[in-house]
């Protein structure tokens, strides 16, 4: 059962719900969509607007869904999906089909898609998109994270719908 909540209600910290168990970001339609692990970002607000901020290296498939859609959602499961999620943190669905090799169930709305097994699903409004750059590293342990100068895309997006299962 699927109810509509405010983020407030959330007492889990973003830091254990994103960094700790991981979440799935998901964009795309019905017909074409991608979903990948991520362990980067954070939940706030900016600009007046409760906000998610992630971080997508340039070479993600996903990004071609993230940049060519307005909405996307971030999913939270439980630690039973842990193994889900880790495969789709290391497969591309170039190569895979990650509907299919993790069981996961997609559920589509007019303008996202996210998983029915997930318990926290936040639909996210792009609001801006950067690119990150050496230039603005203030510690210089940070480039140690870009062998490949692969600098992360980020998102700012506004939280826009809260989905909780009971
Ligand atoms: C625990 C975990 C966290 C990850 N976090 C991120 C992240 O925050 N940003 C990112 O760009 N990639 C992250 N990745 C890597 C992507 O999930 C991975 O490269 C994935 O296969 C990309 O899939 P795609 O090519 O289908 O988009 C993470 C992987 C794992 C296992």
């Amino acid at each position: 059962m699927v109810k509509n909540t405010d983020i407030r209600e959330i007492k889990k910290s973003a830091v254990e719900l994103i960094s700790d168990n991981w979440a799935l970001v998901t964009a795309g339609k019905k017909d074409s969509f991608n979903t990948m692990t991520v362990s980067w970002g954070g939940l706030g607000e900016i600009w007046g607007k409760d906000a998610a901020f992630i971080f997508i290296r340039p070479q993600r498939h996903t990004l071609k869904f993230i940049d060519s859609e307005e909405m996307f959602t971030i999913c939270f499961f439980k630690e039973e999906y842990k193994k889900a999620l880790t495969f789709c943190g290391r497969n591309s669905g170039r190569d895979v089909d990650k509907v299919k090799e993790t069981g996961l169930t997609p559920v589509f709305l007019d303008d996202a898609v996210y998983f029915d097994e997930a318990c926290i699903v936040l639909k996210c409004r792009k609001m801006a998109r950067y690119d990150l750059s050496p230039d603005g590293f203030l510690d210089s342990d940070i480039e140690s994270n870009y062998s490949n100068g692969d600098y992360h895309k980020m998102f700012i997006a506004e939280i826009v719908e809260t989905l909780v299962t009971d």
